[in-house]
């Protein structure tokens, strides 16, 4: 008998690598690091396929884009162009055969109505590949783009469990219903078809903060954590998962990030680092990054600023994965060993940075059963 609470589609939620991963920030201009180097994305169409066709032939499991409005100012205007990413998603789901393409938004951007039909639309486009990456929207600056008052943090989740709870019915409800949710009302409700992935399309979402556990707990499939160490993602991973168990009776998984910096010698790849990070670092555009994100998001506050400014510049906040391909796969290992699910990479230039998971970090993954 098939389990109908279970999403047995995803390519992500069904995939039975030990260490499962996604590509990160393939949407925005700099990608995931602030820094003035040519290599970094452009964000033209040709390579969000070309790069997304690789990772997809490369067996990533998923994509996950950035949900971002305009850019950090500063030197390099950090991610000041970006795709939206629901389009982006239907294109790219369009042209790829296996992984799970996300969509990534913040809630009080788009009606719930309307995104459970272009859910809807961009799984049927993907046959049962979509996912969605849920923001309850930290970033200030972005939603008065929209004329929207930010509310306050907790009340954000408030509302995006809302905003899920009626998508979820839209997902499985036949014919009409009324809907009458603390944020949401919605009279004689209607959404076909429905999404091809059933009970629903993945859901993901990056909460740290207590509300946010709690959010990702009750709703997502996968959440992420955000962490100074492997050490640290492992311990904030096991509270999460035991939240969804002992709250909700479910099962999540829980992801962490990391950027990539791998070459010949353990001495190159830290003077590429240097080099991007202290000499072409744009320190403008983290402070103004900064200033928005301390008072709004509860995750964010690390070892003081400047440790906090060069990790943001480096890998937008991730884990650094920096030496040889032998140091980076014991990396890789100590994440899955600390009950990491799946990451997401993120590197300077996508399209080198895929070359050699190719060509070296790959098999020595496999010979390591993190992948098969
Ligand atoms: C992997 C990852 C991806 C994220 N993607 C976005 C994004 O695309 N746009 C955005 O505004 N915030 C993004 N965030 C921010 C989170 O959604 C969230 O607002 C932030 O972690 C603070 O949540 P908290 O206060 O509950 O910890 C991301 C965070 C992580 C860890």
């Amino acid at each position: 008998m098939t389990d109908k609470t279970k999403n047995t589609t995803n390519p992500l939620l069904c995939s039975t690598n030990k260490l499962k991963l996604g590509l990160f920030g393939l949407n925005v201009s700099s990608g995931c690091s602030m820094t003035d180097r040519p290599d970094t994305l452009k964000v033209e169409w040709a390579e969000s396929v070309r790069i997304a066709k690789t990772a997809d032939r490369l067996g990533f499991e998923a994509i996950i884009p950035v949900a971002r409005w305009k850019g950090m100012g500063g030197k390099v205007n950090f991610n000041h162009r970006n795709f939206e990413t629901f389009t982006w998603a239907a294109g790219l789901s369009a042209v790829t055969e296996r992984i799970s393409i996300f969509a990534t938004f913040h809630v009080p951007t788009v009606h719930p109505v309307r995104a459970a039909k272009e859910v809807a639309t961009i799984d049927h486009i993907s046959n049962g590949r979509f996912g969605l990456n849920i923001v309850a929207g930290w970033n200030e600056r972005e939603i008065a783009m929209f004329g929207i008052p930010q509310k306050e943090h907790d009340v954000r989740y408030d509302v995006a469990d809302d905003w899920i709870s009626l998508c979820k019915e839209l997902w499985t409800r036949e014919g009409e219903f009324d809907y009458n949710g603390p944020y949401f009302q919605s009279p004689a409700a209607y959404s076909e078809p429905k999404p091809i992935q059933q009970p629903q399309p993945a859901l993901m979402s990056a909460g740290n903060s207590a509300r946010g556990q709690l959010f990702a707990a009750q709703h997502a499939d996968v959440n992420f954590v955000v962490a100074k160490d492997i050490a640290a993602a492992g311990a904030i991973a096991a509270t999460g998962r035991r939240i969804a168990h002992e709250q909700f009776g479910r099962k999540m998984q829980v992801f962490g990030q990391a950027y990539v910096v791998c070459r010949e010698t353990e001495k190159e790849a830290r003077e590429f680092v240097d080099e991007y990070v202290n000499k072409k670092g744009d320190w403008e555009g983290v402070r103004n990054l900064l200033d928005v994100l301390v008072p709004n998001s509860k995750s964010a506050l690390g070892d003081g600023w400047e440790a906090l400014a060069s990790n943001l510049i480096a890998g937008y906040g991730a884990i650094p994965l920096v030496g040889t391909a032998e140091q980076i796969v014991d990396g890789l290992c100590a994440f899955s060993k600390a009950g990491i699910d799946g990451l997401t990479l993120s590197w300077v230039n996508y399209d080198e940075g895929l070359k050699t998971f190719e060509d070296k970090l790959l098999p020595l993954m496999r010979q390591a059963g993190l992948r098969s």
